[in-house]
């Protein structure tokens, strides 16, 4: 008679933005580490071997809604990474897309931590990823401004989840070869070639701190160096300093 084995189903994990980038190095990792796969993304996606895709637009209440659920119905790993910057500084940026940003990076984290981590906490495992970036500590853009809420309200959100077995994460990038700059039409040309990351070494180095149950991963130590600096800077300092540097369209 065949003994019936009791084997734990796999771990499931959700990313958004999957499609390319950080986001599809995640889903590599994540597979290669025995993951089911949920992969959200307004691209259509290729059902990976373990999971399922979905296509949906987050800053599409209906869509949004639809990933909620998802999310409520329990994951182990969410990882809030989907975001696009503007080509164009704020008054040139008409305020809908302003407002498409704050939904995706702000309304969509904020819903899918909310809806997730309830039955992480009432397991006592698992966690959240959230894609900020390294310009979060500094006051440069209103892309800036929404990753620096990403960084504040991980990082809150960790204090209170931690003592549950929950791990909150803050991952801000620097520089990482995607198609993210030139979707934002930013000639990145000058950025010297060292300050760079792929996005596997970006994933690669933030699942390392999340499995250390980092509430902050800044992968790469020229970004670690650059984060500790901006942080003691004046933001008045900072800013006008930012300013000569912006890599987006001036106005006409
Ligand atoms: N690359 C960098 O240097 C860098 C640095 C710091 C932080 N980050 C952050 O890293 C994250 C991932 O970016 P990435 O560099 O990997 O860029 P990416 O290759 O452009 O990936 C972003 C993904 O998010 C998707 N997305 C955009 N808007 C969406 C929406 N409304 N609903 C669902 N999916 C949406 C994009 O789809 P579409 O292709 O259709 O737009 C794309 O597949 C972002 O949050 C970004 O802000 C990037």
């Amino acid at each position: 008679m065949l003994r019936r084995m009791n084997v734990a189903p796999p771990p499931t994990a959700l990313i958004t933005g999957a499609a390319s980038g950080i986001g599809a190095a995640f889903a590599r990792l994540l597979a290669a580490d025995g993951y089911r796969l949920i992969l959200v993304d307004r691209e259509p996606l290729p059902s990976p071997s373990d999971g399922e895709p979905i296509q949906a637009d987050l800053t599409e209440p209906g869509d949004l809604a639809r990933i909620e659920e998802r999310c409520r119905s329990g994951v182990d790993l969410l990882i809030n990474n989907a975001g696009f910057g503007h080509p164009t500084r704020f008054l040139d940026t008409p305020i809908e897309a302003e407002v498409t940003m704050a939904r995706l990076h702000m309304e969509a984290v904020l819903r899918l931590t909310h809806a997730g981590l309830p039955s992480m906490l009432e397991r006592g495992s698992g966690g959240v990823v959230n894609t900020a970036s390294l310009l979060g500590f500094l006051p440069s853009s209103t892309y800036s401004a929404s990753k620096s809420w990403v960084i504040n309200f991980s990082q809150a959100t960790a204090r209170a989840a931690r003592p549950h077995g929950v791990t909150v994460m803050a991952l801000c990038p620097g520089f990482t070869r995607t198609g993210f700059h030139d979707s934002a039409r930013m000639d990145m040309s000058k950025i010297p070639g060292p300050l760079w990351m792929s996005p596997d070494a970006v994933a690669a180095k933030a699942l390392r701190d999340f499995r250390r149950r980092k509430s902050l991963s800044v992968p790469g130590w020229h970004n670690k160096l650059i984060a500790a600096v901006a942080r003691t800077l004046p933001p008045t300092f900072t800013s006008r300093l930012l300013a000569t540097t912006d890599m987006r369209e001036p106005a006409r």
